[in-house]
């Protein structure tokens, strides 16, 4: 089926030089019929589509060099082995880290907090000391840190935000104090789309001597994250929302942070040698990486990676704000509908409720239409208790989204409230 969202006519840059009718090309998926309607893919905070690069690229691994890496003098092993470390230096500099061996490929970013709450965390935090993180986290950044706290006999402690859904910088700043030892933050809030201000929050936590996790799960695809200039500790993301595979993520750690810290899963690639009495672990970054990885997952990584550079991360960052200012006008224009996350600054995501109708059924009704939006809490139960409501409709955008998409879903939430009244 042709995508009724590309443009017949011509191809031409928008105002922020992408070509989207080419970019919307590069994603198979776009260009199908939902219960018989043209597809509107906008539940791009749960996952993002793949791009033909990246599918062609796990075929190729499968079909020519499918092997084990870092084990093999064979050639289909070097060329994984070459390719999974190309993937790497990819991320390297997406987020501009100064070595590739500060880059660790873990499941996702659960996987990447769940890392440092247990190896650095066990070995650093004790008794009496104190995790902070915000209001706005994901379950993923709570969960790990619980149970960090209920090992260590530490306090969790929790910086509230605001009714536009926005830190409460002030709250944080008298929070802090020499007892914190960590501070794990959601760069973009999945529920609301607050970019938060990393810059101010790192700097401050750094101040009492704590070290600074930065989940940049909601934040990697849509704005530019350089590591060196925001000076932060720990950062981590998922491949499968910046249009790589499902399975793969990343920790990034600084290298004199990580060369503390102890293993965190025992197995094979984290060793140097192994004796019944003593093992030696591997350098950087094998040591966090034990058991045969994901392989294609990262090399699939790698490959979204490059088409994101080569499009560019500041005009994809240009080409969504103009996005989501547009489908705020449109959604805001709605009489009945209430935005949740008003800050000044978001990215991504546009959560929302409708009068008297449960984001369930808007969701299901969205679907008949051939709108994909997310409803439910969106792992982030405590902010939906901050905004008294059970759940929200979101919808989240990508690169390949046009303001046509959103005309559509302005247009079928309407229906839908018709329906309704
Ligand atoms: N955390 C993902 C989301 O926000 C799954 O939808």
């Amino acid at each position: 089926m042709k995508d009724p969202y590309m443009n017949a006519t011509a191809t031409k840059l928008n105002t922020h030089g992408l070509d989207i009718d080419k970019i919307r090309s590069d994603f198979p998926v776009l260009a199908q019929e939902v219960h018989n309607r043209p597809l509107i893919y906008l539940d791009n905070a749960a996952t993002t589509q793949k791009p033909r690069q990246v599918i062609d690229e796990i075929t190729k691994y499968y079909t020519n060099y499918n092997s084990n890496i870092h084990r093999g003098v064979h050639h289909l092993s070097q060329e994984a082995t070459r390719r999974y470390e190309a993937a790497r230096h990819q991320i390297q500099k997406l987020v501009n880290s100064t070595r590739d061996i500060e880059l660790i490929f873990t499941r996702g970013t659960t996987e990447s907090i769940n890392l440092v709450a247990s190896t650095w965390g066990r070995a650093n935090v004790k008794h009496g000391d104190e995790i902070l993180i915000t209001g706005m986290e994901h379950h993923s950044n709570i969960v790990p840190w619980q149970l960090l706290a209920q090992d260590s006999g530490a306090i969790l402690k929790v910086v509230p935000i605001t009714d536009d859904g926005e830190i409460d910088l002030e709250e944080y700043y008298k929070m802090l104090n020499r007892r914190t030892k960590i501070v794990s933050f959601v760069h973009v809030s999945n529920s609301l789309g607050t970019i938060n201000p990393a810059k101010q929050i790192i700097d401050a936590a750094h101040e009492v001597g704590a070290v600074v996790l930065m989940d940049t799960a909601q934040s990697i695809q849509h704005i530019p994250v350089d590591v060196r200039e925001l000076d932060v500790d720990f950062m981590a993301f998922s491949g499968h929302k910046i249009y790589g595979p499902t399975g793969i993520g990343v920790l990034y750690g600084k290298k004199d942070i990580l060369a503390e810290m102890p293993p965190y899963q025992g197995g094979g690639d984290m060793i140097k040698s192994v004796t019944f009495e003593k093992t030696i672990y591997n350098d950087l970054p094998y040591r966090f990486e034990a058991g045969t990885p994901n392989i294609v997952g990262a090399i699939g990584l790698g490959e979204a990676i490059t088409y994101v550079r080569k499009t560019g991360i500041d005009k994809i960052a240009a080409y969504e704000k103009e996005l989501m200012e547009y489908g705020t006008e449109k959604l805001s224009a709605i009489n009945g509908l209430k935005i949740i996350g008003t800050a000044k600054e978001k990215a991504g995501a546009i959560s929302f409720v409708l009068d008297n109708i449960h984001p369930h059924d808007v969701g299901t009704l969205l679907d008949t239409q051939g709108i994909a939006v997310r409803t439910g809490h969106h792992c982030t139960e405590p902010v939906m208790r901050r905004f008294g409501i059970p759940a929200t409709s979101r919808a989240s955008f990508a690169f390949y989204n046009t303001k046509e998409e959103i005309d559509e879903l302005a247009k079928a939430l309407k229906k839908v409230i018709n329906m309704f009244s």
